[in-house]
């Protein structure tokens, strides 16, 4: 099978999508130019060009395709080729106004933008089907092909009635029968039980809160529908260039399709990542963001991933656009690489002049090629160039954060305890945590092989499968330490509570006899913990388990902090368990605790698992990352900072030797290998 490494072919790549439809052929020379001047090794063509393609139904137009990437291969360029499918021309939506997806009301979503397609829709999938057949057929022997890139960041999902007679398809596989559906869904609640397959609708604006199994499966089953678009394109462009890897970009921590289902039909694994520039250095929507996303398509590649898409400075579509300042696009490029990306590109190649997105930024912009971005652009391409050592290397995690779409799809529901609860947050949170203090993370699927992990968390899994809640039991039992965020393992895969509110298997693990209830937060609400420090979000009243049960398997818990203030004073908080005979830990955390005392209460965790940060002695604001043999050290402060070294060590950057320390400006990164003994340093 083709992969990430017959693209890359021992180089970092280094480009961005390139939209030569937009421009005159004069430009286009300009541009070769100018991606050569700038170590420019990869270009993303075609992503949003089906009505240049075909400007008429059956219609094709590819001698400008053929001029542009003619062009780029002479310039020894290679050419991410994009199907155009994300975005139909006109023409589909007014011949066939059925491609057109549908919103929960039964609205009409239009043309005149993009991504407006009905997955369902069997004449969408057929001309998606034509045009990407006859670009592969063209191009998929191309020289300059590397890499195909099918459609662009699948997410819309559709309510239409093409759409529910697919949905109910969809549902006869899953459950067989009728009873099976009406059982799993519990649609004796409300007078919802129904008679008939036909009577199955996606769930459409209703008067009032909809089923809550119905709304899952049909994220679940939107999921999917987008992924079989993406199935039949990637077999089409395979069928013509067996050795060219495929990929779609994902965006970053998107509910909007199951990411571990996606991840294993991919050849490479792509995402589009934009933190705002504008974020203090320990906002969660900053550097630590940019690391979350990173570490999750890691995970997701199981190996080196693709930044299909970043911004050289500005993006278009926050309130307020900040640019990046001089070295912050440097420093997110290479934080990309020290966790695993082996293709560092933009969105896009040159700044558009039209269209919806003119005022965001490009590798050049609008102020030309003697501008501050582009000199920025061009100082990466040459860094980048260097840095071959990396390609192909991976990075070790000692740490698993667990992650599951299901859980987050069921948990974001209306109905439940509390609507500021938002598993994303959450999840954010408890990564940030461990990333602040350099424990290297992978996350991982409830249902994967955690042997390997030291320490594994679940910052908050509302719904956990039977196969899941075995999977930890194994993994503690085997050793392992485990600590479970609140409001964890309560619903099976229907969102069917679980007998006695939390599952046995999970409680006997923690030591819980039982949760009495869920104790909400208000918004900007902090509860006293023992410790001094403060919970947020959510409070539980924890009933131990008999200390003096000793069965095999019962976990005895300790309190490591109660409730200090409000309601549930007194009462145990954050508890650690064990069971006889056995070597692993089970912690459990009933709130969500600021950062400060979550990153104490992992570091400790930690410390027990024998899970070690990178570089211990790193001051705060130092991000350290090894990759294979290489350390890589961010700073993240305004200001300068010194890191000590255990080893001598030189900055395949700077090309300097560092033998103790290294000095680290505003923005600053090193590369650093170790100084091989006997050199001097
Ligand atoms: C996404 C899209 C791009 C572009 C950028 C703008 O990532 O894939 O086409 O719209 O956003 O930030």
């Amino acid at each position: 099978m083709a992969g990430l490494n017959d693209a890359t072919r021992g180089r970092l790549l280094f480009g961005g999508d390139y939209n030569p439809e937009q421009w005159p052929p004069e430009v286009w020379q300009e541009d070769v130019r100018l991606m050569r001047d700038a170590g420019v090794t990869l270009a993303t063509v075609g992503v949003f060009s089906w009505a240049t393609l075909e400007p008429s139904p059956g219609a094709r137009d590819f001698g400008w395709l053929d001029d542009v990437l003619g062009r780029l291969d002479e310039a020894g360029i290679g050419v991410c080729l994009a199907t155009p499918t994300a975005s139909p021309p006109p023409w589909l939506g007014a011949r066939h106004p059925e491609t057109l997806p549908r919103d929960e009301h039964g609205t009409v979503v239009w043309y005149g933008s993009r991504n407006q397609f009905c997955a369902s829709s069997p004449v969408y999938r057929e001309h998606a089907a034509r045009i990407t057949e006859d670009l592969a057929r063209r191009y998929g022997r191309h020289p300059a092909l590397r890499l195909w890139h099918v459609n662009n960041e699948y997410g819309t999902a559709c309510y239409c009635d093409e759409t529910a007679r697919h949905f109910r398809s969809w549902l006869r596989d899953r459950y067989g029968t009728l009873q099976a559906l009406n059982e799993a869904w519990g649609t004796a609640f409300w007078s919802q039980r129904y008679g008939t397959w036909d009577e199955i609708i996606p769930p459409r604006r209703a008067q009032y809160l909809i089923n809550p199994t119905q709304v899952l499966d049909f994220r679940r089953f939107t999921s999917d529908a987008l992924l079989e678009c993406f199935v039949a394109e990637r077999d089409i462009v395979a069928a013509h260039s067996p050795d060219v890897p495929v990929t779609t970009n994902f965006m970053p921590l998107f509910a909007g399709q199951d990411g571990w289902r996606w991840a294993a039909e991919e050849d490479v694994v792509s995402v589009d990542l934009y933190p705002d520039p504008a974020a203090a250095h320990d906002d969660a929507t900053g550097p630590a963001h940019g690391a979350l996303v990173q570490d999750l398509t890691r995970s997701q590649a199981g190996g080196p991933w693709m930044l299909m898409e970043q911004a050289a400075s500005a993006v278009n579509w926050r309130p307020v656009n900040r640019p990046k300042p001089e070295g912050l696009m440097r420093q997110w490029s290479l934080q990309a690489v020290a966790r695993g990306a082996d293709a560092i590109c933009f969105f896009q190649w040159r700044q558009s002049r039209q269209g919806s997105e003119k005022f965001h930024s490009a590798m050049l912009p609008h102020a030309g090629e003697h501008s501050r971005t582009f000199d920025q652009v061009r100082a990466l391409g040459e860094e980048l160039a260097g840095l071959t050592d990396v390609v192909g290397t991976t990075v070790t995690a000692s740490v698993a954060v667990l992650h599951e779409w299901s859980a987050w799809w069921a948990s974001g529901q209306p109905g439940r305890p509390s609507a500021a609860l938002d598993y994303p947050a959450v999840l954010a949170t408890w990564h940030q945590a461990l990333w602040e203090q350099n424990l290297t993370t992978d996350f991982a699927h409830p249902e994967a092989d955690l042997t390997g992990y030291r320490l594994v968390v679940v910052p908050q899994l509302y719904l956990l499968s039977d196969a899941a809640l075995d999977n930890l039991t194994r993994y503690v039992r085997g050793g392992g330490t485990l600590v479970c965020g609140f409001f964890t393992g309560v619903a099976d895969v229907d969102d069917r509570i679980r007998e006695g509110g939390v599952d046995e298997r999970l409680r006997r693990l923690l030591g819980i006899a039982r949760v009495h209830e869920w104790w909400p937060l208000a918004e900007e609400e902090r509860v006293g913990l023992s410790d001094g420090s403060h919970g947020t979000v959510w409070s539980e009243d924890l009933e131990l388990a008999d200390a003096a049960d000793d069965s095999e398997d019962a976990g005895r818990a300790e309190v490591i902090a109660a409730y200090a203030t409000g309601p549930l004073a007194g009462r145990p908080a954050v508890t650690r368990a064990t069971a006889a005979g056995d070597v692993g830990a089970a912690w459990y955390v009933s709130t969500l605790p600021e950062r400060p005392a979550l990153r104490a209460l992992l570091a400790e965790a930690a410390r027990t698992a024998g899970a070690t940060p990178v570089l211990p002695d790193a001051p705060a604001g130092c991000e350290a990352v090894r990759r294979g043999e290489l350390l890589f050290l961010l700073n993240h402060l305004p200001e300068q900072i010194t890191v000590p070294l255990q080893d001598p060590h030189t900055d395949l950057l700077s090309g300097q030797a560092h033998p103790t320390e290294v000095t680290l400006g505003r923005h600053g990164v090193a590369v650093l290998t170790p100084t091989p003994k006997g050199s001097r340093a």
